[in-house]
């Protein structure tokens, strides 16, 4: 990955990392600034719209079964990064980097993102899942999704939402979305049976962001507004260790050996040519 070569703005005080150790998750009012948020969102709005890396398999529709000529109910772009470089080197990035260090360990380092798009009136849900889910079983993980919106989010358009201290747990069970292997996204499995009462809702202005740890559950509403929702995932995190180097029981994610996506297809295809 390219250096970034701003200097970080912003910092936590005490009291957020008190909070995001014990809830295992964190919102922070800002990381950018206009200027920049603007600039973001005009580039990622054009590789959408150019249907960037399409045919490698980096973009595809997360929540539906992706075939040709049928609209994406869930869009999103791996490594938008490298369709549209300018959203690598941001103010948001390092910020994010600065904040992660602060709340993971400064061995952390910026992995690189993906960009997950609500159109206007029918994006839909993302639903509650861990991160860690969509991995490989193998490692243990010390990682961060920052999740920036570059438009004001709010529960109405799919903001964040998580729930407390779940990043304490294990991963629980997770199914493709629908139970269809076809489909790329996850949610959790009818028998994770988890409690949502207490489910926090973190509405933002454009450029401030949410931070989350691999387990943290978390989930995003369908963006019944009438203005697209755009969100860029920026992923932080120190190098993954082998669970059996740890002493850990090996761990098998049945929910990720039966996947046939249209993505992998043509991620294939656009490896092999
Ligand atoms: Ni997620």
């Amino acid at each position: 990955m390219p250096e970034l070569t701003h200097q970080p703005t912003v910092s936590l005080s005490s009291a957020q990392i008190a909070f995001f150790r014990s809830n295992g998750f964190l919102s922070v009012p800002q990381l950018s600034n206009p200027a920049e948020i603007a600039m973001m969102r005009e580039a990622y709005d054009d590789i959408f719209q150019r249907r960037a890396g399409r045919e490698v398999g980096d973009q595809f529709d997360l929540a539906g079964t992706d075939e040709e000529g049928k609209e994406a109910a869930l869009p999103q772009i791996l490594g938008p990064e490298k369709y549209a470089p300018q959203l690598w080197d941001t103010i948001a990035r390092i910020n994010a980097l600065h904040i992660c260090r602060q709340l993971l360990g400064d061995d952390v380092q910026a992995q690189g993102s993906h960009a997950i798009f609500k159109p206007a009136r029918h994006g839909a849900t993302t639903p509650w899942h861990q991160d860690e889910a969509y991995w490989g079983p193998d490692f243990q993980y010390r990682s961060m999704s920052v999740w920036l919106p570059l438009q004001d989010v709010d529960e109405e358009n799919g903001c964040m939402q998580f729930i407390p201290g779940t990043h304490k747990q294990e991963i629980l069970p997770h199914q493709s979305i629908g139970n269809d292997p076809r489909i790329h996204g996850l949610e959790l499995a009818p028998d994770a049976a988890i409690d949502v009462s207490h489910a926090v809702v973190c509405p933002l202005e454009a450029g401030g962001a949410t931070f989350h740890p691999s387990r943290t559950l978390h989930f995003t509403a369908a963006n019944e507004s009438e203005r697209p929702r755009r969100a860029l995932i920026m992923m932080f995190g120190a190098p993954a260790i082998k669970r059996s180097d740890l002493g850990l029981p090996p761990r098998r994610f049945p929910w990720t050996e039966h996947k046939q996506t249209a993505r992998a297809q043509r991620h294939e295809a656009g490896t092999k040519s």
